[in-house]
Parts: C-alpha cells; structure tokens; sequence
C-alpha cells in the first residue's frame, strides 16, 4: 500500500507553513521532505509540488500507484470547537470546499482517496509511528492546530487516542489568545528577533533571569487550570517592544528567561497530568514549541518520565509524514519501525556532482577517504562544509548537509556567526559527538534512552570539560548535543572517530550548511552557491574536497 502525506493543499486559505510531502509504503517509511529545500522558500507555505514529486520518484512509482493521500488538516474540526466570527465561519467553509474539491480530483486522477487527518492528530502520529514504544503518552504543543495549540494523546499498538486539549479561543474570540506557541512567537516579535526567530530567543533567554511575572500570561497547571493570555503579555510587557536598531538589553534578556522558564513549567506540569491520568512513563512530543530544547530536557529530567522521544522535524514540517503514518495504521498497515535516523531526503551519486562541479569550472580532487581527509582540515581550525548521502528531515543538520569546525577553537563560534552564517555573534552552536562518548561529555545523557540523535535535548557540559570546547558551550554550561552511532551516519561516525584518532575527543561543532534567510541547501549547485558566497575554507561533498586558496 502506497500512502503519501501533503501539506498543504492547493486553495486553501494560506494558514499554514512548512509545505511537506512524505510517502509511506507497506508499513515502512520511504521518503520525507519539506518543500522549501526544493523552492529555496524558507517554510515554504502553498503545494508541495517539488516534494512530492520527490517522495514518488523515491519509491519509484508515480501517480497513479497511490492507494491514499493523507492531509494533515480537518476540514470539519471547527464543528468541535466552534468560532462564530463571521470572518472564522467563512475561511472554514472555504477550507472545507477546497478540500472536498482536492479529493475528488485525486479520486479522479490518480484513483487515490483522500483522508484528513486532524493537525495535532498528524503531529502525534508523527512521533509515536517514529518511537518504537508499544505505548505512550504523546504531547502536541504548537502555535496552532485547527482549534488548538495543546492536545494530550496515547499511543499503542490500538493506534492513537485523544485524550485531552486546550482550544484556541472561545466561540467569538478571533485572536487565538490561548495558543502557547503564539505566546512565544509574540514574545520573539517584541525582542525584534525576526519571524521565526523562537529559537533566538530560547538561546537569548539563558543569559537572562526570569523576573518577570508570566503567572496570567502562560502558567498551565493541567488542562482545566490554566492562563494562557497573549493579550496580556502586550499589555504589560509591549513598552520592552526593541526596535531593529537598538541592542538588547538585560531587560530584554531576563524577558526571554522569564518566557522560557513559565514555558517548561507549563509543558512539564501538562507532562506530569498525563502520567498521572494513566501511569505511563514513555513520552513522545511534537508540535514546533518541542523544538525547545530545554523544555524537553526538562521532561526528561523528570521522575515520571523514563523515556522521550521527538521526531526530528517536531515542526509543521513533519505533519505530512504523519498525516501518512496515522492513515497507513488506521488502514492496517502501521509503520513499528523506530526512526533511527533523520536521512529521508534527496542524495546525489558522486558522478552527478563530480559533473556539477566540473560544470561550475571549480578546482577540485577525490579522496579515498572523504571522512579523514575533512577531519584533518577541521582539526587545521578550518570551516568544512559537509554534503553527504540523502538530507535530513526537519529544521537541524545532522551530519549530511552541515557546517562543521573544531568545538574547541576559542573564537570559533564568533567567527562563523560573523563570517558564515551572517548573524548574531551571540547564537550558540551544538555539536555532534559519538553516542558511546556523549556521557564522557554531558551530564545526564545517560537517562535519555534514545540519546539524542536528533539536536532536540540541551544537556550541561561536564565540569572537567567546561572550558575545553568553548565554541559549542553555551553561557549557562549546556549544549544542544546530537549523538551519532554507526548505524545511524557512517560517513559522519567515521568523521568523528577520524577527529578522536588525531585530537582525542570525537566531537565537532556542527551547524546546518546554509547562510542566514535560506533553507539548509539540497542540491550540490545549492551547496556550491552558499559555500562560495560565505567564508567557509572546503567543501567536502561526496568524495571530493574543493577548498579556497588563503
Ligand atoms: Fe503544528
């Protein structure tokens, strides 16, 4: 059985972002992208029409070989939450029309059905189908589902149950005030850290204190007792409002920690209702807020909590991959597999590039052995760009189309931000490190079951190592590490034990291989296009190595 997931669809009124297609086939998971690597939009919004025909081409079929196509949108749930604002009622009947519109034209065209599949429902399917638990409790939190921005699921092998949510609003209010992730987004717009910047303001918040009172703005105790109110965070806190020219000041900061820590409160207390509602202790999140790192860290922290996982695209761009795995278990065939790894993209035979880079009359030369050859150059305090085997899913690089430099370069963070990514000195960058040596490291990795494979944890760096690698440690001690096995990367594994072989410590900074304001590049041309125009010295792509001359 062939099932593709979309988001979105075309016509719809445009409320969503990170257009993705997916495919699933016979129970197993094939292909995944978003759509903006292909357009070069960042968070591309409209149809997927590059990804998808990706996914096809992936699994070699077309068309007319789809059995099911899963959306991850409900065109019927505002009748469970419903809105009377005359300007909700008429987008959801527009909605509603565009998508009774998409499935008969598929029915015709391809002979596929259609099936909607609700947000947050697409969200959790997302990361159980991924988890490998036979059960557990799934958290979706985000900036909005169709009439939510929390929803409480279980997972097992039944499939998956709603249990609980939050909506959005009440039956007139239009301004979805009660959405968490909004919250969040309304605070990074205050701090002017630009659209989509929340993950600015989540690194921002570790150099501030959190003194300021968010009790009637975001301050969840369960799912009945809650203030969720963005109306009020412009009330008290809209004279902070920093304009693009100013500096950020300690206000701003301790703003950004005081968000911070009334967030991983919120989300940890919503944790702790669901463990006591049935005792499990798996959890699995999704939803773009369970990009913050430190909230998710906080969970794992937590007594009642044995095991997390979260799928590496948590964001909108992994609901088209739900969206299919929950339609390939309600149709029988659920996808058990655990994600291992993230690499469900687009790759390039070294012939397709070597002709790119021939093409492009760039001075380059083939390695037997890419993974040493680039170790050494990282290990000469040089900035490798790194483009190997198929992409990555989801907003982190991990290991196929990334940045990588010596963590332990004091200074080195600074100039990559400066020189390369083209951005505040101030961000903080992660790194890759072998899951077997991540405990040498990294305080607590030991509890994260599943380690983390996928950049969605913060651990704090030893005592021992707290100056040794200051490029990817982070003001308050942590780091956001990825852990890296075998079997997960073994170009990448090889890279860091070639790195263990010559400086002793199999780590490396690693960042996602893009400048500022672009996606993570797909394509050798894209590679050639971001390596050239920022201050990156080599290129490690496939077995070939091209570097600037000094
Ligand atoms: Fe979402």
């Amino acid at each position: 059985m062939n099932i593709v997931g979309i988001n979105q669809i075309p016509g719809m009124l445009s409320w969503t972002h990170d257009s993705s297609s997916a495919l699933v086939a016979n129970g197993k998971i094939v292909a995944a992208a978003e759509e903006e690597r292909f357009s070069r939009l960042r968070h591309h919004r409209g149809y997927p029409h590059q990804s998808s025909a990706f996914c096809l081409t992936q699994g070699k079929i077309n068309l007319k070989d789809v059995d099911y196509i899963g959306v991850p949108y409900n065109p019927y749930a505002f009748l469970k939450h419903p809105n009377l604002r005359l300007e909700s009622i008429a987008r959801n009947l527009f909605n509603m029309a565009a998508c009774w519109h998409y499935a008969r034209r598929m029915r015709k065209e391809a002979g596929a059905r259609t099936i909607f599949v609700p947000h947050h429902v697409a969200h959790a399917a997302s990361a159980f189908y991924g988890s490998g638990f036979e059960k557990a409790n799934i958290l979706t939190v985000d900036g909005s589902g169709e009439t939510e921005s929390f929803a409480f699921f279980v997972g097992d092998s039944n499939g998956i149950r709603r249990v609980w949510d939050i909506p959005l609003s009440g039956f007139f209010s239009g301004g979805k005030w009660r959405s968490i992730g909004l919250i969040y987004t309304s605070v990074t717009s205050l701090l002017n850290l630009g659209v989509n910047g929340e993950g600015k303001t989540m690194g921002l918040a570790s150099y501030g204190k959190p003194e300021y009172d968010f009790s009637d703005i975001l301050n969840i105790q369960s799912h009945t007792n809650y203030r969720i109110d963005r109306r009020r965070l412009l009330e008290r806190y809209g004279h902070l409002q920093r304009k693009e020219s100013e500096s950020l000041t300690q206000e701003h900061k301790n703003l950004a920690a005081s968000l911070q820590h009334a967030l991983e409160r919120s989300i940890v207390n919503l944790a702790h209702e669901a463990f006591q509602y049935n005792g499990i202790k798996n959890f699995c999140l999704a939803g773009g807020v369970t990009l913050n790192c430190n909230t998710n860290s906080e969970i794992l922290k937590q007594d009642f909590c044995d095991a997390l996982f979260i799928q590496p695209a948590a964001n909108d761009g992994g609901i088209a991959l739900g969206a299919a795995l929950e339609v390939a278990a309600r149709k029988g065939e659920p996808a058990t597999d655990a994600l291992e790894n993230a690499y469900l993209g687009p790759e390039f035979s070294n012939e397709a590039i070597e002709a790119v880079l021939s093409g492009a009359k760039v001075k380059y030369h083939k390695e037997d052995t890419i993974a040493q050859a680039a170790a050494r150059l990282i290990n000469e305090g040089k900035i490798v760009a790194w483009f190997q085997g198929r992409m990555e899913m989801g907003p982190r690089a991990l290991g196929n189309r990334s940045i990588l430099a010596d963590p332990s370069v004091l200074g080195m963070d600074e100039k990559i931000n400066t020189f390369v990514k083209h951005r505040e000195s101030w961000r903080p960058f992660a790194p890759s490190v072998i899951e077997e040596a991540a405990p040498t490291y990294f305080e607590g990795v030991e509890k994260a079951s599943k380690k983390s494979p996928y950049m969605l944890h913060t651990f704090y760096v030893k005592e021992e190592y707290s100056s040794a690698f200051p490029a990817i440690t982070h003001v308050d001690g942590s780091s956001r590490i990825q852990t890296v096995r075998r079997d997960q990367n073994e170009r990448y594994y090889d890279l860091l034990k070639a790195l263990e072989a010559i400086n002793g410590h199999p780590m490396v900074l690693n960042t996602s291989f893009n400048d500022k304001g672009e996606p993570i590049v797909c394509t050798p041309q894209d590679a050639l296009r971001c390596f050239f125009a920022t201050g990156m010295d080599a290129l490690a792509i496939g077995d070939f190595i091209v570097e600037k001359s000094s």
